[in-house]
């Protein structure tokens, strides 16, 4: 089986994930490098195995992880589906079995929030790993009256716990006073509908947490 291992000693993968971040740093982006590729991933593995999916699920919720956002380096827009398009002929000389390269590609081809589905396991797993990086190491130069800055920048901790047995899923983010909860929304309240969503598509409830505060209403509460 391709491993997580094998995909970070592929070279062409090292030099898209590479591009792609510089791509984005030229753009003024927050960061989408290795930092940003090994949070994904081992957050995306995590979710699953404390789901209680195989381990063959969770590796390859790795793969898709690490390489999720390398299409940037095509174009910001839809960066998804050209990340997908990519991977499909890499992991292909890879020798990754096709139903697995399909698995990967639809997740990764559906990650933005703009135009994505949660469409499998890894797919919701993938999105709402991605969705919950948003932290101050993320800003590479803090632009002043930038929302997206301000608002990573304001970020001191984020943490995504998976609660197996009751089934819930829990983003918590911690903010100190240089932003507020209503910027935070500005910015990524469609990211947070969409891990709803992929939380209800794994069968479990998603809350949303700011300094300790539940912010969303959960549809599922269990507790
Ligand atoms: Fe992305
Ligand atoms: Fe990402």
């Amino acid at each position: 089986m391709i491993t997580l291992e094998d995909v970070k000693n592929n070279v062409e993968i090292q030099a898209l994930i590479k591009a792609s971040n510089q791509v984005l740093e030229s753009m003024d982006y927050t960061e989408h490098g290795l930092r940003h590729a090994g949070y994904v991933s081992w957050t995306s593995a995590m979710i699953l195995e404390k789901l209680g999916y195989d381990e063959h699920m969770q590796e390859l919720a790795k793969i898709a992880g690490y390489v999720h956002d390398i299409g940037n380096v095509i174009n910001r827009k839809a960066h998804g589906v050209s990340s997908g398009i990519l991977l499909y002929n890499i992991l292909k000389n890879m020798q990754m079995p096709y139903e697995d390269i399909c698995t990967i590609c639809s997740a990764v081809g559906n990650h933005e929030e703009e135009i994505g589905y949660v469409v499998n396991p890894i797919s919701a797993a993938l999105v709402i790993a991605d969705k919950s990086d948003a932290h101050r190491t993320r800003v590479k130069r803090l632009t002043q009256g930038d929302v997206h800055d301000i608002v990573n920048y304001s970020i001191i901790k984020n943490i995504v716990l998976v609660d197996g047995e009751k089934k819930i899923i829990s983003a918590k983010f911690y903010m100190d006073e240089t932003s507020s909860v209503m910027d935070y929304l500005s910015i990524f309240l469609s990211r947070m509908i969409m891990s709803e969503r992929a939380a209800q598509y794994l069968g479990c409830t998603f809350k949303l947490y700011i300094n300790d505060v539940v912010i969303n209403t959960p549809k599922k509460l269990s507790d």
